[in-house]
C-alpha cells in the first residue's frame, strides 16, 4: 500500500489540511510546532488504529467538537478516523471507516505496517532495561502473532503472583508454596518460550546490523546486540526450580524477583558499550540500522513493504549518511519531516 494523500480536521493543531505524499519519498518541512509530528501521527492512527502517542481528547484540536482523518491511497482505498460529536449533539466514540463498514476499532486485517523513527528512539541506547524490552517485544510481536499472547500470558501470571506475594506474607511458606504453584508452572512455561524467542530475533538482527550501520555509515564501525539473560540460560524445569526456591525472598520483596521480566539489551560499538561511547550521531545511526533491519524483515515475514515514518531524522547526520537513509529505504514509502533541509 502506498499513501497518495491525507486531509485532517481538527487533528491538534490542524484544522483543515491537506498533503499530497510521492510514491518514493515525501520530506514535511516545517518550524518547530508547525505540526510535522501531528501529520506522521494521524497516518499511524489511521493505519494502525491508535496514535503512537496520546489519547483521542489529547489529539482533538481545542475547542473542537470532533476530529478526522482521511488517508487515501494509490490503489483508490481509503480509511477515516473521526471522534466526538460528528453531528449536534451525538458525541461518538472513535470509528473507523474502511472498505464500506464501520468499525469501532480497526480490524486487523485493515492494519498496515509502518516502521516508525521517532527523536525518543535514541534514548534506546541509554534507556532502562524495561523500556529496552518494550522496544523489541514491539518488533516481535509485529513479526511473531503468537508473541504478544505468550507475553499477555505471562504478564498476567506475573501480576496474580505479585498479588499473592503481597497478600499472603503473613501465611505459613507451605501453604503459600501451595497456592502459588499454578502461577509458578506458567511463569517458567512461557518464560522459556519467551526468551527463545527474544534470542532468536537478536540472533537475526545481529546477522545483519554491521552491514546494514554500514551501509548507512560507509566505515568499519562493529555494532553488537548483546540480550542478557537475567540469571542463567536455563530449562523450564530449573526455572520453575528457582522460582520456587526464591519463594522466601519474593514473600520480603512483594514481587518476583526472578523471571524474563528482568532480561535486558546491551548494545556494543566496537566492542565497547555503546552506551558512553557512541557519538549522537553514531548513535542515530544504529537506531536507523535497526529500522531498516525491521523493515526488512518485516517484508520477509508479511509480503508486505511497511510505510517508514521518520521523524526529525535528519538532525545530527553528516551528509553521507542523510543521503543513504533514503537509498536504503528504496523499496519502500518513506515520509520524513524536518525542520530544514539542504540538496
Ligand atoms: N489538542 C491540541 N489542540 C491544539 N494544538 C495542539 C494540540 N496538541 C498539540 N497542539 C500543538 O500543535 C503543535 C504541533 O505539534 P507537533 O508536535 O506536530 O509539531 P512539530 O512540527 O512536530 O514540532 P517540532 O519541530 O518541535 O517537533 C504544537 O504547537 C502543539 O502545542
Ligand atoms: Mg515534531
Amino acid at each position: 500500500m502506498i499513501i497518495k494523500s491525507i486531509k485532517l480536521n481538527n487533528f491538534r493543531c490542524h484544522e483543515t489540511f491537506s498533503f499530497e505524499f510521492k510514491k518514493k519519498t515525501s520530506v514535511i518541512i516545517g518550524k518547530n510546532g508547525s505540526g510535522k509530528t501531528s501529520i506522521l501521527e494521524a497516518i499511524y492512527e489511521a493505519l494502525r488504529g491508535k496514535s503512537f502517542r496520546a489519547t483521542d481528547l489529547d489529539i482533538l484540536k481545542r475547542d473542537s467538537d470532533f476530529y478526522r482523518v482521511e488517508v487515501l491511497f494509490f490503489n483508490g482505498e481509503k480509511v477515516v478516523v473521526a471522534f466526538g460529536e460528528l453531528e449536534p449533539g451525538v458525541v461518538n466514540k472513535k470509528q473507523f471507516l474502511v472498505g464500506g463498514k464501520k468499525y469501532l476499532r480497526l480490524p486487523k486485517k485493515y492494519r498496515y505496517p509502518i516502521v516508525l523513527f521517532l527523536p525518543d528512539d535514541l534514548h534506546l541506547i541509554s534507556s532502562s532495561p524495561t523500556r529496552k524490552r518494550d522496544f523489541f517485544d514491539r518488533i516481535l510481536s509485529e513479526l511473531d502473532d503468537s508473541y504478544s499472547s505468550i507475553l499477555a500470558k505471562y504478564e498476567k501470571a506475573l501480576k496474580q503472583r505479585n498479588d499473592l506475594l503481597k497478600q499472603c506474607v503473613e501465611y505459613n511458606i507451605e501453604v503459600v508454596s501451595q497456592m502459588i504453584f499454578s502461577w509458578n508452572l506458567l511463569l517458567s512455561k512461557y518464560g522459556v518460550e519467551i526468551r527463545g524467542k527474544r534470542e532468536k530475533l537478536i540472533k537475526e538482527i545481529n546477522s545483519r546490523l554491521t552491514k546494514t550501520y554500514h551501509s548507512i555509515a560507509k566505515n568499519d564501525d562493529k555494532i553488537l546486540i548483546n540480550y542478557e539473560i537475567f540469571g542463567e540460560k536455563i530449562g523450564e524445569s530449573e526455572y520453575l526450580k528457582r522460582l520456587e526456591n526464591e519463594l522466601n525472598r519474593d514473600l520480603i520483596l512483594g514481587h518476583t524477583g526472578f523471571g524474563v521480566h528482568r532480561d535486558n539489551y546491551n548494545f556494543l560499538f566496537n566492542n565497547s558499550d555503546a552506551d558512553g561511547s557512541a557519538s549522537r550521531g553514531e548513535v542515530r545511526s544504529i537506531i536507523l540500522a535497526l529500522k531498516f533491519i525491521e523493515a526488512e524483515m518485516i517484508y520477509e515475514k508479511t509480503n508486505k513493504k511497511p510505510i517508514i515514518l521518520l521523524d526529525d531524522v535528519f538532525s545530527e547526520l553528516d551528509e553521507t549518511r542523510q543521503k543513504s537513509l533514503t537509498r536504503n529505504f528504496k523499496e519502500n514509502q518513506v515520509i520524513i519531516t524536518s525542520v530544514e533541509i539542504n540538496e
